[in-house]
């Protein structure tokens, strides 16, 4: 490199072979001669690319290469020292996974978070594309928002190259309702949906699948989860990013199973993401999805199927009856719009105010009682399928009208539906995620 780099200016810069640099975002690189790899991709001459202003990547000049870099604010150009960089690390493994002489490459990425997940995923995309292959990328972190939202899982089919999953279209949605799966019944809807992804992508006959996963690797209940996902997916190869975890999935899967276990480095100096930021980006995920031609519908209820909600897809019980199994409703009956039970729960939605109803000594003890707002029956992010019940859009319940006997549902989705999954996550009307949600669902 022959320029010490200020940031905010636009600097021309001239690469030897084989040097790497690192850029840190907002930047607009241009490959003004030579050519050089980013993300696992070769940028050639007249060539060029964006790095966000929350994303750092390490490029490597394939042969005597000129850039022009254009930064922002905050931007920087830096000459990483000696071992700093896992260019030429995640060269080799993308090599590995290449030179495999099976013909589906099905490759999990597994490491802990900020390790380079996301990136690696996307790298190992690049460099199977360059190379001829059909490439499937699927997020399996349930918490990420890089190609859908979360709570989500989606495939994505890349046909040009790129440095962050942003950058892609969701080809396949699936809903999982959680974004933390330390929560047994989250790792059951992620299984899956991972599962059913994988079928996809073989239906659309990819040859590479790259999967992502969480960043929760550090329990063993974590650990279990992982191997868990190893173990119902089958891939070719797992590529792990820590020397813990890699040790670890040596141990169990052992050297006859069929999967090779790949370690690959992670990134020394990487851009962090703070809280906010990343509550920035989910709300600007969430934004993107729904401002996009989305309107409301209104489907009745008891037609439409509705999935994981407890109260409105309860056993309807009339007022009387849910009056006997608890008579302090008694007093509040002109404000009871529903009753229901499912389970162990009497659901009652009230027309306002929260009324912390003890059904008292006379009541049917079977059963706990489960007040709840109808306001607060709004703003549930729920999956939406098509009659065939596959997952084909997202939705936020806008409304439950009792009167009409209808929900409301704002949805990009302009088919059919047959049914509504409904999950543990509340949007508020500006995409906070934040909302806290009922015991029971809605
Ligand atoms: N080779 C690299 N050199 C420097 N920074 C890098 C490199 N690769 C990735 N990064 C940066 O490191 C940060 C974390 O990377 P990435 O988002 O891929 O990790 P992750 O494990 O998916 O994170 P998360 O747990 O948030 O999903 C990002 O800002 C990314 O741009
Ligand atoms: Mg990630």
């Amino acid at each position: 490199m022959n320029a010490n780099v200020v940031p905010g200016v636009l600097v021309e810069l001239e690469l030897k072979t084989g040097e790497i640099l690192r850029i840190v975002g907002p930047a607009r690189v241009e490959v003004l001669d030579g050519s050089l790899l980013a993300v696992g991709a070769i940028y050639r001459r007249g060539e060029s690319f964006v790095v966000h202003s929350l994303r750092s990547y390490g490029i490597k000049a394939l042969e005597d290469t000129k850039i022009k870099a254009t930064l922002g604010e905050g931007a920087s150009v830096e000459e990483p020292s000696e071992d700093e960089e896992v260019i030429d690390d995640w060269i080799n493994v993308a090599k590995i996974i290449r030179e495999d002489p099976r013909k589906i490459k099905k490759v999990i990425i597994i490491g802990p978070v900020e390790s380079g997940k996301t990136t690696l995923t996307a790298f190992i995309a690049n460099y199977m594309m360059e190379r001829g292959s059909k490439v499937c990328v699927i997020e399996g972190d349930v918490g990420q928002e890089d190609l859908a939202v979360p709570g989500t899982l989606s495939l994505a089919l890349p046909l040009r190259k790129f440095l962050w999953l942003r950058e892609l279209k969701c080809e396949r949605i699936r809903f999982v309702g959680c974004i933390s799966p330390s929560h047994v019944q989250c790792q059951l809807h992620v299984l899956t949906a991972l599962r059913e992804l994988i079928e996809e992508a073989e239906n659309l006959e990819c040859d590479t699948i790259v999967v992502n996963t969480d960043g929760w690797v550090s329990s063993k209940q974590a650990l279990d989860f992982k191997v868990s996902i190893i173990r119902w997916l089958r891939p070719t190869h797992v590529v792990t990013l820590s020397n813990d975890i890699y040790d670890i999935m040596r141990a169990v899967l052992g050297h006859n199973f069929f999967t090779v276990v790949l370690k690959a480095r992670a990134p020394m100096k990487v851009k962090e993401r703070s809280r906010e930021e990343r509550r920035r980006l989910r709300i600007e995920a969430y934004r993107k999805y729904f401002s996009a031609g989305s309107k409301t519908v209104s489907l009745r209820l008891g037609e439409v199927g509705l999935i994981g909600s407890c109260v409105l897809g309860g056993q309807r019980i009339s007022i009387d009856e849910a009056i006997t199994l608890c008579p302090s409703l008694q007093p509040v009956r002109d404000k009871v719009l529903f009753t229901s039970l499912y389970g162990q729960y009497l659901n009652v939605v009230l027309s306002d105010g929260l009324h912390s109803i003890t059904c008292g000594e006379s009541a049917d003890h079977s059963y706990i009682i489960n007040a709840v707002r109808k306001d607060d029956l709004s703003g549930y992010l729920v999956g939406v399928l098509d009659e065939e019940g596959k997952d084909v859009a997202l939705g936020i319940i806008e409304d439950v009208d009792f009167n009409n006997n209808v929900i409301k549902v704002r949805t990009p989705y302009s088919g059919k539906i047959s049914a509504l999954v409904v999950g543990r996550i509340k949007l508020s009307p500006n995409y906070e995620d934040t909302g806290r949600v009922l015991r029971c669902g809605i």
